[in-house]
């Protein structure tokens, strides 16, 4: 499908996940020929900036001339969020490229700003009367997280955001959802007949969904400060992985078909009470770590975080799905700024075995069956499974079989905000979070995020460059299993 003319005004131009993400995203999009011809792309910030130096930095130094798809159509506006001068200035602009380009009126505000400026930018478009499309044409609004910072707050913004716009003109962004490997948890559940049937409770011995970054926070403390792992990645990435590789089978992959099934998953996971939250749930701090070559600042340290910082930079919590595919069957999750290697998995360990008829003494190096989805990085799929160690006796030890995408496939991946970015033009919002998924999630974590901040004890801590806190394994160990980080 080609993509209908549109002007992309993207909020937040000047910030940091423009210059990283968007921009770059926009500008292979051009590249490769996917925008229409008439297309626009407008930033808006307070910083002061020239069309030309924004224009610049949109194609990354190359060549206007290469991108016929953008040259000419790139526009800055400079103001303040909650000045209505602002929105006048935008609605102009957005005529002139309309009449200049032949954008056709189709508009698409991206939100790429501080949390803080939803309310004023949604306020400010409507008071310009940017929210309503002109007949036949399109006025979408795209939304980044954090959306809401607890489920009363998300609440809130929706109320900021329908009192603007439609529900299907709303776009929640988990960049997640743009990654193959994410996409592709729902090609091998449902594009195969062989994994749905060991895909329950009677197959599966437990779950464990890991998001482990080897970064720290860098230069977005004053960010995470107010965010903390279970806000940054469990709220949103953590609990939709989760949510696609735990529902039923959607009838089809419409936006409706496939958010259904997410939201009723959601739904159906357990809230800890006020009595086991404490055995549920795992939080941690990383200190100075790391080798003597390579020593790394700990997380009170870091620019713009409170020295005596409360935050969260480790989280992990056991979950229960209370369903008649999951009944009984632990999830484990876990993500953190700091550990020893970036990875993002989702791993099934099946039950071992009814009955071995091979004595306990040959198994050694025999690992319970797993199939393991690596998402990022070595992207790719693994089953684990036991094999004849060649020789004359009947010694079993763990194999895998390994599917690589790099391998397998000389396609090149897009970047997640590519995919999103394009699906946000053809108004398709199959992989953008609904109003009532926001909600879910904030549901299943809200108990814990409240539970740590009543919680006076001094925050549990791991050195930066390991596994996290100690109280993770016995997490985990409480039930007679371990975490992989054999990776
Ligand atoms: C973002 C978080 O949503 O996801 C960051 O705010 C995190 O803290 C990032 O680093 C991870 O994304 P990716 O695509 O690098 O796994």
């Amino acid at each position: 499908r080609s993509a209908p003319p549109a002007t992309l005004v993207i909020f937040g131009a000047s910030g940091d996940l423009t210059r990283r993400k968007l921009l770059p995203a926009v500008e292979s999009l051009a590249r490769h020929n996917r925008l229409p011809n008439q297309f626009a792309l407008v930033g808006v910030a307070r910083t002061a900036m020239a069309d030309d130096q924004f224009a610049a930095s949109a194609l990354g130094g190359r060549n206007l001339n290469d991108k016929a798809q953008l040259a000419g159509g790139i526009r800055y506006v400079s103001g303040g969020y909650d000045d209505p001068e602002t929105y006048k200035r935008l609605a102009e602009t957005l005529d002139a490229l309309d009449a200049e380009r032949g954008t056709s009126g189709n508009r698409i505000f991206y939100l790429s700003t501080p949390a803080e400026a939803f309310e004023p930018v949604i306020n400010g478009l409507a008071g310009a009367g940017l929210n309503h499309a002109r007949e036949g044409s399109f006025s979408r609004l795209v939304i980044e997280k954090p959306y809401g910072r607890d489920l009363e707050t998300a609440y809130a913004l929706d109320g900021i955001v329908h009192a603007a716009f439609d529900e299907p003109s709303v776009f929640r962004i988990d960049h997640y959802l743009g990654k193959d490997t994410v996409q592709n948890v729902l090609a091998l559940r449902f594009a195969n007949s062989i994994f749905q049937p060991i895909w329950d409770r009677s197959w599966v011995d437990h779950v464990q969904i890991t998001v482990a970054e080897t970064l720290g926070v860098g230069t977005r403390g004053g960010f995470y400060e107010h965010a903390g792992a279970m806000r940054d990645i469990v709220q949103n990435h953590v609990l939709q992985v989760l949510a696609l590789a735990l529902m039923e089978p959607p009838a089809s992959f419409d936006a409706e078909g496939l958010r259904n099934e997410k939201v009723k998953l959601l739904q159906a996971i357990r809230l800890p009470t006020h009595r086991d939250i404490a055995d549920l749930s795992v939080r941690g701090q990383y200190t100075r770590g790391g080798t003597r070559e390579d020593l790394m600042a700990g997380y009170r340290e870091e620019v713009g975080v409170d020295p005596l910082s409360r935050t969260e930079t480790y989280a992990a919590m056991r979950l229960n799905v209370d369903n008649w595919r999951w009944a009984g069957v632990p999830f484990y999750v876990r993500t953190g700024k700091r550990l020893p290697a970036r990875v993002t998995e989702v791993a099934l360990t099946f039950q071992r075995p009814p009955h071995l008829p091979i004595p306990q003494d040959q198994l050694t190096g025999l690992e319970a069956d797993a199939l393991i989805l690596r998402i990022q990085p070595n992207e790719g799929i693994s089953l684990r499974f036991g094999a004849k160690v060649p020789g004359h006796s009947f010694r079993v030890r763990t194999a895998s079989m390994d599917f690589s995408y790099e391998q397998t496939f000389p396609e090149e991946s897009p970047e997640a905000y590519e995919r999103l970015l394009l699906d946000a033009l053809l108004g398709d919002p199959t992989l953008f979070i609904r109003s009532d998924e926001v909600e879910q999630c904030w549901r299943i974590v809200d108990p814990i995020i409240e539970h740590w901040a009543n919680d006076q004890s001094p925050i549990p801590t791991y050195e930066a460059a390991s596994w996290g806190p100690a109280d993770a394994e016995r997490l985990i160990g409480r039930s007679g299993r371990h975490w992989r980080n054999s990776v």
